[in-house]
């Protein structure tokens, strides 16, 4: 029998409630979407088999896609508009095209590198908590912290001038609030960002768009492209995760009072905050198979369409043993958060950074931290492909 998908989730702590069964039922379950049918890979070690076989495209031009059988096919304008947006865009892009981009970014993300990016975030955080310590004892945890930290970051990240932050802030800011006009945000972001890439064609300095330029492998389309898509891919994502980690921990106190005087665990305690969670879930794990293929004792022909339920695999009790509880010393960096194989997250080590200085500035520098709401008013993202809270006030 067919499924029918996408599934909502019902509570902030866990993935929708359907995904248990279809997990006991069978690896690849079959699922009936708007506009088609498609597999949906539900256990730990046939996610990992998809995401990193041969066989099997990301590309939305591939013939089977399952974002056809997600969303209606686009007017001629919509398909041109889009068109632009995906030069560079290396996420949707099989090897060897993928391999191009992917080669000369790497360099730019090492742990090492991050290891440089440290102080600079940490005088981020120190700079939001001051704000927000100097305008009361209560903030909005999302707005004041979670979507401005990721913003300021990538705004270091690609050399956003100081003076031009704040219209790079508001902009990517109301891309990703629920409500606003996503593209019309977009495009003026990007068109920001075709202005950065000029000027530094001009002068490059020393820094990652720089280098990519000195490294002359990619036009200026390309740049552009790239650009944004690490804004887009690094934003929503952390921006999401720093507030859903900071209540999860709350509401865990003895794992965050152990943190608390072991600092050395923050590391696994934000690999299980990204495996607990799972934000991305299914989004960004659109696949189709491009050769008739075995996964999971299932044949899956050529053009299947194929989604990885990354949410339902970082709950596979064959991959973690209670995993619907909250440890975190269980060590859980085998999760799928991060995806794996040829796409995964090219900027996990930056923001392992980013969510470890956070939560842990976040709770050294205020103690007493707590929601200044009951926890079932906090509102959710229940309709949105990333999940995340989209307010919450804190007092401390
Ligand atoms: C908690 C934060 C984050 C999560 C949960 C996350 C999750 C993911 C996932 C699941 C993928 C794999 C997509 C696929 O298989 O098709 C991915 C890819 C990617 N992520 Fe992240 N991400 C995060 C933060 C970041 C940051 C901070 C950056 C950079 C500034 C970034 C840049 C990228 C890029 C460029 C890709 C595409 C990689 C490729 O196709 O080769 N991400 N991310």
């Amino acid at each position: 029998m067919a499924h029918s998908f996408p599934v909502p989730r019902t509570c902030p702590f866990a993935p929708p409630p359907e995904y248990e069964a279809l997990r006991e039922e069978a690896p690849l379950v079959r699922a009936t979407l708007p506009r088609g049918e498609v597999w949906l890979v539900t256990r730990h070690a046939e996610a990992q088999q998809v995401l990193s076989g041969g066989g099997i495209s990301t590309s939305p031009a591939t013939p089977g896609h399952p974002g056809s059988a997600l969303h209606d096919a686009p007017s001629p304008e919509e398909a041109a508009a889009l068109e632009r947006f995906m030069t560079g865009h290396f996420i949707d892009l099989d090897p060897p095209e993928h391999t191009r981009f992917r080669r000369l970014l790497i360099p730019e993300f090492t742990v090492r590198r991050m290891k440089e990016l440290r102080p600079g975030i940490q005088a981020l955080v120190d700079g939001l908590i001051d704000d927000m310590v100097a305008a009361g004892s209560e903030a909005e945890l999302v707005q004041a912290f979670g979507l401005a930290l990721p913003s300021l970051v990538i705004c270091q990240l690609l050399g956003v001038p100081y003076d031009e932050r704040e219209f790079f802030q508001s902009r990517t800011r109301r891309m990703l609030t629920p409500g606003e006009d996503f593209h019309a945000a977009a495009y003026e972001i990007r068109d920001y960002l075709d202005g950065l890439v000029t000027s530094a064609e001009k002068a490059p300095r020393d820094d990652l768009l720089g280098r990519l330029i000195t490294g002359g492998r990619l036009t200026h389309d390309e740049l552009v492209g790239v650009m944004f898509l690490l804004l887009v891919a690094g934003h929503e994502t952390t921006a999401n995760m720093i507030p859903l980690a900071a209540l999860t921990l709350m509401k865990h106190p003895a794992q965050l009072a152990a943190l608390r005087e072991d600092p050395g665990r923050w590391p696994m305690a934000v690999e299980e905050l990204l495996r607990y969670h799972s934000i991305v879930d299914w989004a960004a794990f659109d696949r189709v198979a491009v050769e008739d293929q075995e996964i999971g004792g299932q044949l899956v022909r050529k053009g299947e369409g194929i989604f990885v339920l990354g949410a339902s695999a970082n709950r596979d009790e064959r991959a973690f043993e209670r995993p619907d509880e909250f440890d975190v010393e269980r060590g859980a960096r085998h999760h799928v958060a991060f995806g794996y194989g040829v796409h995964q997250c090219l900027g996990q080590n930056l923001a392992r950074a980013e969510l470890e200085i956070a939560l842990r500035t976040l709770f050294e520098r205020l103690p007493g931290l707590r929601l200044a709401v009951a926890e079932e008013e906090l509102p959710a993202k229940y309709d949105g492909p990333i999940f995340g809270l989209t307010s919450m006030p804190v007092a401390w």
